[in-house]
């Protein structure tokens, strides 16, 4: 018998999604030849598209044409929605009047932006050891120092101030809430550091966009990057947000139609930002359905998000201290806010193992692995990895349940199939699973399917 310690308690009251999302009722085949109801707990890695997000992309599908580039009614209806959509996601994350909206591919290709355009002589990066590569590896093509952190925020804070006030700091590049353990980091008291020394602040949105409002004018925070595919809309479209001037003054980004105001056979004159970035057609229906997930979001009533996610939050952990084994992890002792997201290892058994068995015995995603942020990782003593869960506006109190449930599980009794490393990853064995029924596009599941080099075993 499957023992549940969130059954054992005192049933609390429902938590029920608080927006419609496209995986509401998928399905996932289990190895014994049953399915059940897709538990997804993986929002930070790609969140569900919301309902209104397909809604309108549907509608502007017919009308998908090239942007700036047409007299057609299609492209000009594609323009306006793209210019549009710019605005909205600039309305939404507070840009002030003359700041820049780029629209980018996600969080990685806004920050390698921003990272060509730190003026060479305004002085170093200066980062964090808690980043996600994307908010590490692009700033060490320059001048980068690494502050590590301590045991505690306030500590921290303090580690960082006196690092941006040692050397010339042209900008303090910083997460606003840590991908591996959901911690948020006080933007307030990181812009009055770099400000105090000079410097500008660029804040890593792509785990924290999706989760609270962030208003850069009121914060001062100079630069935003963040992913779409995060925050509810999965057209692979993200933005870089924020100020003009070393935006203006930086080499084309993407090199190539529409980031030019006039070539000749031997010069160029390049258009302002963010044109300048934008070569290439651009991906209205990514930016469209970045703005409509932002326009969705913000109709939440205030607070109502955060107060989702702590309860989810609260009732996983509440759930993973009663599973012999589980330990969660966090980088602070001092920190007070978190997003729902719940990181842990179990003692005993492999990360990626569990989260091959979550899949295969409960259809349950999680993300396994080190989370693209190996320094922070080894800091936190799971250098073969962790396993995350992760929330969002389509989670439920019974997703959370089914997770520990399935833990308890496993610790009681093991797991109920055989389990081989196969291309770097455990896999079933056999994996019977079939993949969904689509209307094109064969698909197979299984060992055919390559794992990213930094997270194979
Ligand atoms: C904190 C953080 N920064 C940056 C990224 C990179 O985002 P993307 O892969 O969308 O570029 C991620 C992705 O997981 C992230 O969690």
């Amino acid at each position: 018998m499957t023992y549940s310690p969130v059954a054992a308690c005192d049933a609390p009251a429902a938590i029920a999604p608080l927006l419609p999302v496209a995986d509401a009722h998928a399905e996932a085949p289990l190895v014994d030849g049953t399915s059940v109801r897709y538990v997804n707990l993986d929002y930070a890695a790609s969140a569900p598209a919301l309902d209104a997000v397909t809604r309108q992309l549907e509608a502007a599908l017919p009308y998908y044409s090239s942007v700036h580039r047409g007299a057609g009614y299609a492209s000009q209806v594609s323009t306006a929605l793209y210019e549009r959509s710019r605005e909205v996601i600039g309305e939404f994350l507070g840009a002030r009047d003359d700041d820049v909206v780029v629209i980018t591919r996600n969080t990685t290709d806004a920050l390698n932006l921003l990272a060509t355009a730190v003026p060479a002589d305004a002085g170093d990066v200066v980062v964090l050891d808690v980043e996600h590569h994307a908010n590490l590896l692009p700033w060490r093509r320059g001048a980068c120092r690494v502050v590590p952190v301590a045991s505690t925020l306030a500590a921290t804070l303090a580690a960082l101030d006196a690092e941006v006030a040692s050397a010339p700091t042209a900008l303090v590049a910083v997460t606003g809430c840590s991908n591996v353990t959901g911690e948020l980091l006080p933007l307030e008291q990181l812009v009055a550091i770099a400000r105090r020394h000079g410097a500008r602040i660029c804040v890593d949105g792509a785990q924290l966009v999706p989760h609270r409002r962030v208003d850069i004018g009121a914060l001062g925070i100079d630069y935003i990057a963040l992913s779409g595919h995060k925050a509810y809309a999965p057209h692979g479209a993200g933005a870089l947000v924020g100020r003009r001037d070393w935006l203006d003054a930086a080499p084309a980004y993407l090199a190539g139609g529409g980031a030019v105001r006039e070539v000749t056979a031997d010069s160029v004159e390049w258009a302002s930002a963010p044109q300048r970035h934008e070569g290439g057609t651009p991906n209205v229906l990514g930016a469209v359905a970045l703005a409509t997930a932002f326009q969705t979001l913000s109709l939440l009533p205030q607070g109502e998000l955060a107060a989702h996610e702590h309860a989810l939050a609260e009732r996983l952990r509440d759930g993973l201290a009663a599973v012999p084994g589980v330990s969660v992890l966090r980088i602070w002792d001092d920190s007070t806010d978190q997003v729902g997201v719940v990181t842990f290892v179990v003692e005993g058994h492999d990360s990626g193992r569990v989260a091959a068995y979550l899949s295969a015995e409960h259809g349950i995603g999680v993300r396994d692995g080190r989370f693209c942020a190996h320094p922070l990782v080894a800091r936190l003593g799971a250098s073969s990895g962790a396993i995350r869960a992760s929330m969002g506006v389509g989670s439920r109190d019974e997703d959370v349940d089914r997770l520990v449930d399935a833990l308890a599980a496993l610790a009681a009794e093991g797991e109920g199939w055989s389990y081989a490393l196969d291309g770097g990853r455990w896999v079933p064995s056999p994996d019977t699973r079939r993949a969904p029924g689509l209307p094109a596009l064969g698909i197979t599941l299984g060992s055919s399917l390559p794992a990213s080099p930094c997270e194979a075993h």
